[in-house]
């Protein structure tokens, strides 16, 4: 009954992290994954989640019973807060839906699965015309989730490798001539893959388009603190479009800004028109989200919600965790400029772009879109051990002291073939 089953291809990016582990090269170096790591190349644990989980483990009271549906209570309410901010006109007028999600691959998935159902728009369309324009390029896994919920992933331009920076006219162009009423994927901060995020002047035309085009913004925010290392500039795109009232939602991911990869914590935020349960108001919405969590996984799991949700709502924890994001953005900006220096004044390294290795710096959050070609990165693979995507992306997250001079070196032997 399986003859027909096709051989699926590896996924990209975790095929990078098993290579990386069978290789026994001494000097390997893996800026595959988007995953923090130390200066010494170790995973990290925030020490504001270890504190957490202290506290968990002491507290005989907590048992092992179901969450509610929507997710742990406390988490509910505070992570659209974190998003939004606390003075939000949305929250304050009870418009934002929140539910607790499995990270963030969880939250698009839901994201898509309820536009699917239920936006206007596309209420009788086929697939082929449930489109949602994604970045061109954008993470990995976005089209493979999206085609997964009956939409239909199509590419907008975003980036300009000529000038390894944002195709601003051309976005601008493609949001002006798409349908009225469009879904766009938008990445709160910190773009994954390119590290190229729009300045808050851009955002604003951006936004103008949206607002006079009808357009919905789809925000994906897994990387809110890893942009700027503040979580309130992080948002600021993602508050801006709330005060254009622009329609929108938004995926967030607790796996980068607070170390909690495996523990699957994120949520799904739907900002309603209104309070209530008349047409379009949040309670509606939200009694179909309930519906679609039940289907996929009936509720979903505790461990990452306490964490977080104590973090959150811990006046002294936040304080910590604050820091502890700017330690880990400030040790990523460190190794940027780092690596910048090695190759314009050490290697004197020839630039792939006009602008030199200017956007090795200028990049923002875990990423840097190199501008190495295809046949460079499988060099840098294969000659040099240092595991990267063969678009050029490699996390910057597992750079530190003791490999950077190494990694300078292999990009040096990569670019000049
Ligand atoms: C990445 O882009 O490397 C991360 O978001 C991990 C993943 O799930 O792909």
């Amino acid at each position: 009954v399986w003859a027909s089953t096709p051989q699926a291809p590896a996924d990209p990016i975790f095929a990078l992290t098993a290579g990386y582990q069978a290789d026994s090269f001494e000097n390997k170096v893996n800026l595959g994954v988007g995953a923090y790591r130390d200066n010494e190349g170790k995973p990290f644990v925030l020490p504001v989640v270890r504190k957490a989980k202290q506290i968990l483990a002491a507290d005989e009271s907590l048992d092992h019973e179901y969450l509610p549906i929507a997710g742990l209570p406390a988490f509910v309410k505070a992570t659209g807060k974190l998003i939004f901010g606390a003075d939000s006109p949305a929250i304050k007028e009870d418009r934002v839906v929140s539910i607790q999600t499995i990270s963030g691959t969880g939250a698009n998935h839901y994201g898509g699965a309820f536009l699917e159902r239920f936006y206007e728009p596309w209420l009788g369309k086929s697939k082929a015309d449930k489109v949602i324009y994604v970045s061109n390029p954008t993470w990995a896994n976005h089209k493979a989730i999206f085609n997964s919920v009956g939409l239909t992933p199509v590419d907008y331009p975003y980036y300009d490798p000529s000038t390894i920076g944002l195709a601003l006219p051309k976005f601008l162009d493609f949001l002006r001539s798409a349908p009225q009423q469009s879904v766009f994927l938008l990445h709160a901060c910190a773009h994954n893959p390119t590290g190229v995020d729009p300045t808050r002047d851009q955002w604003e035309e951006i936004a103008a388009i949206f607002k006079e085009r009808g357009h919905f913004a789809f925000f994906d925010c897994a990387y809110q603190g890893f942009a700027s290392g503040d979580l309130d500039n992080d948002a600021w795109a993602v508050r801006h479009f709330v005060s254009q009232q622009i329609p929108l939602l938004v995926c967030q991911s607790y796996a980068k800004n607070a170390g909690l990869y495996g523990e699957r914590i994120g949520a799904l935020n739907l900002v309603a028109t209104h309070a209530g349960s008349s047409p379009g108001g949040a309670e509606r919405l939200r009694s179909q989200l309930l519906i679609l969590q039940r289907q996929e996984i009936s509720n979903p799991p505790t461990f990452g919600a306490r964490i977080v949700g104590m973090i959150l709502n811990d006046e002294a924890m936040f304080g910590e965790w604050k820091r502890d994001i700017g330690t880990m953005a400030g040790r990523i900006i460190a190794m940027r400029e780092r690596l910048h220096d090695l190759l314009v004044n050490e290697l004197k390294t020839p630039a792939p772009g006009p602008n030199g290795w200017d956007h090795v710096v200028k990049q923002i959050g875990m990423f840097t879109f190199t501008g190495l070609t295809p046949p460079q990165c499988k060099a840098m693979v294969e000659r040099g051990h240092v595991y990267m995507t063969g678009n050029g992306r490699i996390s910057m997250a597992g750079i530190n002291d003791g490999n950077v001079e190494y990694v300078a070196q292999c990009f040096d032997k990569a670019v000049r073939g």
